[in-house]
């Protein structure tokens, strides 16, 4: 099979990784892909949102499968493009992708399905907004309805935060139309945990549980970031929690996509709050998440491509995975600045000593070559990887490699899994 994977990300990296050591895989495309992904793949200068370009590229190239790394291409309907071309996809439909592309949308169909979350109420008017915020008192969150490259949350601890939060995303439109509309939720305490099912339109298949670390610097201190290291599995939503939790939180919205006209294929990703009252749902995304890609490929045993396209094809009852029982972890080295202003362009030195590592794969998510000088081309610039008979192996195995590393212009936490420890 000709296989394309759409993207350029840590996330790209790892499933190109596993989909090139597939037996049924001939050739291997990305697009657009970076320096790390090209060492497998051959990447192609192609933007993911490019619609058009994605599909040309796709009949050009044969492709006989596509599977769509990030969630902007699958919220503009690149799946429904690429399928209305006769080109088989993995990922959900546009409509289907509303899970993510709109907070508004997802809130209420967990009303209707009975899904533990935040209460909330949905605002198109900012008066209204304010005044639910006033009357409902900090801590309190304000979510823009669409997407907003992550950044479109705010958690606020005071009414101040949250009525500055209102004027920036209603008042200054900073994210555009995708804050035409909010979302305020109740604030929920406790550990964040990634699960991930991988659907085709009924069945769910548990694929495992990561943990994200969100913050840009140790012990959570620093601005929100798209995620600095993840680790799984882990203490916080152990193995029969997660099955309890895909009963609880990807079965019914399977059957309320599917009976409402919009089967929902691809990767479900609840990111969920585990607090005194077990856990309930802060989103949902429709694809991996980046880095717990990068764990969750580590740790598969099995091939991943079969499993894909059973999901695409409807046909996931017939399918089992097989995972390492090692743990694995991962480690986000970006460049100084991230993320509001990361430095582009800086070298990037003895990436091969540290990815000769026992246990390490050193996963690209922002780089470039310029002959044979690897450069940092992003905020996360590198994720490295590593498996262990525990998670103190994995993580001294991660932090070995990012040591040898030769970097100046990046850093990384210390502290990724430290929770996992405590
Ligand atoms: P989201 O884009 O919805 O995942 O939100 C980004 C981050 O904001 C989450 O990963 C949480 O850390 C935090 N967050 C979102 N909603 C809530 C909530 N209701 N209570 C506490 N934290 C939240
Ligand atoms: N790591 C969180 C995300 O991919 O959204």
């Amino acid at each position: 099979m000709r296989i394309l994977v759409v993207g350029s990300g840590g996330r790209e990296h790892a499933l190109c990784w596993k989909l090139a050591s597939s037996p049924l895989c001939d050739a291997l495309y990305c697009a657009p892909g970076n320096a790390g992904i090209a060492d497998v793949a051959t990447c192609v200068p192609v933007a993911a949102t490019d619609l058009d370009g994605i599909v040309a590229l796709a009949k050009k190239e044969r492709i006989d499968f596509v599977v769509v790394g990030p969630e902007d291409p699958l919220c503009l309907g690149l799946v429904d493009r690429l399928e209305a071309a006769g080109i088989s996809a993995f990922g959900p439909s546009k409509e289907a992708a509303r899970l993510e592309g709109s907070k508004g949308f997802t809130k209420d169909l967990t009303q209707r399905a009975g899904i533990p979350t935040a209460a909330y109420k949905r605002f198109t008017d900012a008066d209204d907004a304010r005044a639910y915020i006033r009357a409902q008192g900090a801590p309190i969150v304000v979510k823009a309805d669409g997407l907003a490259a992550g950044k479109g949350v705010v958690v606020a601890a005071t009414v101040d935060e949250a009525l500055a939060a209102i004027d920036d995303i209603m008042g200054r439109k900073r994210f555009g139309a995708s804050g035409a509309e909010v979302v305020v939720e109740e604030f929920l305490d406790g550990d964040e945990a990634s699960l991930f099912a991988l659907c085709d339109g009924k069945t769910a298949l548990l694929l495992g549980v990561a943990q994200d670390h969100k913050r840009a610097y140790d012990n959570d201190k620093g601005p929100n970031t798209g995620g600095m290291g993840a680790y799984g599995p882990t203490p916080i939503l152990d193995d029969a929690q997660a099955q309890k939790a895909v009963k609880t939180f990807v079965d019914p919205v399977l059957k309320m996509m599917a009976a409402e006209g919009r089967p929902f294929t691809g990767i479900l990703f609840v990111g969920l709050m585990v607090g005194r009252n077990g856990p309930q749902l802060v989103e949902y995304n429709v694809r991996f998440g980046d880095p717990e890609c990068e764990v969750l490929m580590m740790r598969l045993k099995s091939d991943l491509l079969p499993a894909l396209i059973a999901a695409r094809d409807g046909e996931l009852d017939q399918v089992d995975l097989r995972w390492h029982p090692e743990p694995a972890m991962t480690v986000i080295m970006a460049a100084k600045g991230y993320p509001d202003a990361p430095e582009k362009g800086s070298e990037i030195r003895n990436l091969d000593a540290a990815g000769k590592e026992e246990g390490v794969v050193v996963f690209h998510a922002g780089t470039k070559a310029d002959g044979n000088r690897i450069l940092a081309n992003g905020g996360r610039v590198l994720a490295v990887t590593a498996i262990g008979k525990d998670l103190r192996e994995a993580r001294d195995r991660a932090y070995r490699a990012v040591d040898l590393i030769d970097w100046p212009e990046g850093f990384c936490r210390r502290d990724i899994a430290a929770r996992a420890f405590r």
